[in-house]
């Protein structure tokens, strides 16, 4: 059946079909780099190989296996371990509207795209990920297989997988990984004021207040002011010390991950991260960069204590964290909004496909 299906698309030329977007009317469609617009083919071919432990050099490890769809394409420990077993220093991030990231990783200022994102797991040597550096065209051939061809042949009229195709096709899957169809979603934008419980409601308010001041790093429609789509003027790359570290009492991070610091040399950039998207945060715990903070009742208590070890001087925290006082039941609400965010649609759509 399978074989019979990939000759018939490998028969036909056909020009590939434009991806069709299904996004509510108060969010826009995301930039698309021009030399890879988004195809239904290019789209699926991207899944195929998303889910594909072939694309790592022993062939124990795919994308899906540190970024679980069930989990809004997270994982559930600290930090990633690589197709070798060396650990990795992060954290993976969930893949949710990462087509509307502004920056790329949990604290890069110059990586403009998936696409180049993407050369990342399956390139780096220190530490290896997917370990594709120096075994391309081994791990190509792996991808000569009938079924892969019509793939290929269909999102970009060539049989034969190259890395580029193979990066673009991966950037397109993870561009269409879009997700606005949570209970706040229902609630704000498509007018349903049963969507939300009271409590969920009393929480969206702490949310959005000058006490807790959440909105201001996790704000718009995304969560994170980290964000760029076309009813935005100009795209902008915010990063924030949260005072999750101050090692010496002047603000340091230990020395295996200093943030943004690490990448500009800067000593502003100290413990600067991007504030992550808060869209399916109830599923990808634990959390932040380094998964030291398990549960979300954490996060907030966290914040509430102004970040850690708040009592000594630091010059690069955010004035906004300032620490606040919060009662018990307030942070269950804050909880139960944070929960709100949670779109079970998007975790059923995208699964594990049956074969593999
Ligand atoms: C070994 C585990 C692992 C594998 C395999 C892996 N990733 Fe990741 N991914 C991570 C981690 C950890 C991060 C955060 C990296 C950082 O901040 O430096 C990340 C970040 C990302 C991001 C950035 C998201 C954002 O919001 O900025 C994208 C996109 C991504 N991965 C896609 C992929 C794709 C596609 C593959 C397969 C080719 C893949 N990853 C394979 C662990 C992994
Ligand atoms: C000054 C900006 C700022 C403010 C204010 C802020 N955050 Fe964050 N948030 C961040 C950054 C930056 C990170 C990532 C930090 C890291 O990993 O070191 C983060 C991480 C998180 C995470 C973990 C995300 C993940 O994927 O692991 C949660 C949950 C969170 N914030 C919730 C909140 C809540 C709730 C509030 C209000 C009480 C809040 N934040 C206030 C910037 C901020």
């Amino acid at each position: 059946m399978l074989v019979s299906l990939a000759s018939l698309l490998l028969s036909c030329t056909k020009a590939p079909t434009p991806y069709s977007w299904s996004l509510p009317h108060n969010v826009p469609i995301p930039l698309v780099p021009e030399d890879n617009p988004m195809t239904e083919e290019g789209v699926a071919l991207g899944e195929a190989l998303f889910f594909d432990r072939a694309l790592s050099v022993n062939q124990t490890l795919s994308c899906a296996d540190c970024h679980q769809p069930a989990l809004s394409f997270a994982e559930s420990q600290k930090v990633s371990v690589g197709a070798n077993g060396e650990a990795l220093k992060r954290n993976a991030l969930a893949l949710v509207n990462v087509a509307y990231n502004a920056s790329f990783t949990w604290a890069h200022n110059n990586l403009e795209s998936i696409e180049k994102q993407i050369l990342i797991p399956l390139f780096n040597e220190h530490p290896i990920e997917m370990g594709v550096t120096g075994n391309e065209s081994e791990i190509l051939r792996r991808f000569s297989t009938i079924e892969y061809k019509a793939l290929f042949k269909a999102a970009y009229g060539d049989e034969r997988a190259s890395m580029n195709t193979i990066v673009k096709a991966l950037a397109s899957y993870v561009r269409s990984l879009v997700s606005f169809n949570s209970p706040f979603d229902d609630y704000a934008y498509a007018g349903n004021d049963q969507a939300l419980t009271k409590q969920q409601i009393k929480g969206l308010n702490l949310f959005f207040s000058e006490r807790t001041e959440c909105f201001h790093c996790h704000g718009g429609i995304n969560f994170t002011q980290s964000s760029k789509h076309s009813f935005q003027a100009f795209s902008v790359q915010p990063f924030h010390n949260t005072g999750l570290y101050n090692e010496d009492g002047k603000g340091s991070y230990p020395l295996s991950d200093v943030g943004l610091y690490a990448i500009t040399h800067n000593k502003r950039d100290m413990g600067k991260f991007r504030a992550p998207t808060l869209r399916n945060i109830e599923l990808t715990a634990p959390y932040m960069h380094d998964g030291s903070i398990a549960t979300l009742e954490e996060v907030i208590d966290f914040y509430a204590r102004g970040g850690n070890y708040a009592e000594m001087p630091n010059p690069y925290r955010s004035p906004f964290i300032k620490g606040f006082t919060i009662t018990e039941e307030e942070k269950a609400a804050l909880v139960a909004f944070l929960q709100s965010l949670t779109d079970q649609t998007f975790t059923k759509m995208h699964k594990r496909p049956e074969k593999k």
